[in-house]
């Protein structure tokens, strides 16, 4: 079946990457919550999108410059509604620490830009193993040399690659990278190559699907996992 899990936890409804976004989409039913993690100064793991957190707090900066005393004091929810003044950038071990059913998916990222932090495939697991997690993570990214120093360092852990091109069979590629599944954009995918890839035993876990006449395509082709900002919808389509 068909998993449905929330981009950012449920950023159609709360503010992105926050706590209440990800019990948001817990009360919605999701299967599991997405969201990106990057280092602060001082090597902690913080659940934020951007590199800079101009967009989604008060404040100006990249996270890299700021310790994790610091820009917890941030305000990541204003932006987004007054509403949400309270909300703080969460720590990885926060959301991983939320009160969950013993199947559910934490499908962390990590982030890959213009920086690279070095390290932060190691911290990300420690905390991972803390938490008795090592059957609900999988780690994606667009950096597929982070997903290969996962392996490296923990082989059991799932991983994903990310990708927004249309792939020659992909499944050659992250068969190499020793992927376990397959994170394209929807719009590169079509229910052959979902297929396809079902067939060389790689499930596809497309993001970011907002639309729920192309959720009801995508269910129906037998993708593995929708990520999405309305995980309601979602729901709603497995239920029906
Ligand atoms: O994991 C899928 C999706 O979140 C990747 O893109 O930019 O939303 O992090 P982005
Ligand atoms: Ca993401």
């Amino acid at each position: 079946m068909t998993k449905i899990i929330g981009h950012r936890g449920a950023m159609g409804y709360r503010p992105e990457n926050t706590m209440s976004s990800f019990r948001k989409a817990i009360m919605i039913g999701a299967h599991g919550i997405e969201f990106d993690v990057h280092l602060t100064k001082d090597h902690v793991p913080v659940v934020i999108h951007d590199e800079r957190v101009d967009r989604t707090t008060d404040k100006i900066g990249e996270v890299k410059d700021y310790t994790f005393g610091q820009i917890r004091k941030l305000d990541a929810g204003t932006w987004f509604s007054r509403d949400f003044f309270n909300e703080r950038i969460p720590s990885l071990k926060d959301v991983l620490s939320l009160d969950v059913t013993d199947d559910f998916i934490f499908n962390i990222e990590l982030k890959a830009g213009s920086y690279y932090y070095p390290g932060i495939e190691r911290i990300t697991l420690e905390q991972v193993h803390d938490c008795h997690l090592e059957n609900n993570v999988i780690i994606s990214s667009f950096d597929h040399s982070a997903l290969l120093e996962v392996k490296r360092l923990a082989p059991t852990i799932k991983t994903g690659a990310l990708f927004c091109a249309r792939l020659y069979n992909p499944w050659v590629y992250l068969k190499r990278l020793k992927c376990d599944f397959y994170h394209p954009d929807y719009r590169t995918i079509d229910k052959e190559i979902i297929k396809n890839a079902n067939r060389h035993n790689m499930p596809v876990n497309t993001y970011t699907v907002n639309s729920e006449s192309i959720m009801h395509d995508l269910i129906h082709a037998d993708v593995n996992m929708i990520i999405t900002n309305y995980p309601d919808l979602g729901i709603r389509i497995l239920n029906y």
